[in-house]
């Protein structure tokens, strides 16, 4: 493996880009969500405006010079990705980093991409001035909650949900392109 870092080209991988991130909110979404298989989430997920407001974000995102936005590739081929975000909260002198994004391909997982990734990322965050360096995932992605742990960060905030309906998926039109 013979990794490299380039900034990621909106454009030019739009199509990567959907795929880590739909894969990153399948891993992260509520247990009701994940019932599905993800094949099933995906094309729900790219047959709404999901895909776009998160491009849109993500440009919006890479007008603050600090946004890391990288995709690491293995011979010119992507095999992971990372988005961090900065934002200051006003009159405290504090400046958050982020992670919106971080996903690393299928087969290259298990090999220490994204305890790489992370490491650098903070490296960057630290450089760009930041206090705090934040994430979040899913009660069912293990996987990403293992990796924080290891890299050192703690929980800090705990969300809730109570299911009102037994399936809060049962609208959508299963395999329609206009659901
Ligand atoms: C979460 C994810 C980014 C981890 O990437 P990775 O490159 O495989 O992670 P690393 O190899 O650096 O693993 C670091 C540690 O995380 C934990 N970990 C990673 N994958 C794991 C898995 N499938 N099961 C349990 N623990 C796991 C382990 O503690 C691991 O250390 P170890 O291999 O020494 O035991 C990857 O599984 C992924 O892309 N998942 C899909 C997208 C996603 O869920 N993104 C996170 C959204 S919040």
């Amino acid at each position: 493996m013979n990794l490299t870092i380039r900034p990621v080209d909106l454009e030019a991988d739009r199509d990567i880009l959907l795929n880590f991130h739909c894969r990153g909110n399948y891993e992260s979404a509520s247990p009701w969500a994940r019932r599905m298989e993800y094949e099933e989430y995906r094309k729900k997920w790219l047959s709404t405006s999901q895909p776009e407001s998160f491009l849109q974000s993500l440009a919006k995102s890479l007008e603050d010079e600090r946004t890391i936005t990288e995709i690491w590739e293995d011979e010119d081929k992507a095999v992971a990705y990372v988005w961090i975000a900065f934002w200051d909260i006003p009159d405290y002198n504090i400046t958050v980093a982020e992670v919106n994004d971080i996903a690393v391909a299928n087969a290259y997982q298990r090999r220490g991409i994204a305890t790489q990734m992370l490491a650098h990322a903070e490296q960057l965050a630290r450089e760009r001035g930041a206090h705090v360096f934040r994430s979040g995932t899913g009660i069912e992605n293990l996987a990403s909650q293992r990796l924080h742990a290891k890299q050192g960060f703690e929980t800090y905030h705990v969300l809730y949900e109570k299911l009102l309906v037994d399936d809060p998926t049962r609208n959508w039109t299963r395999g329609s392109s206009n659901s």
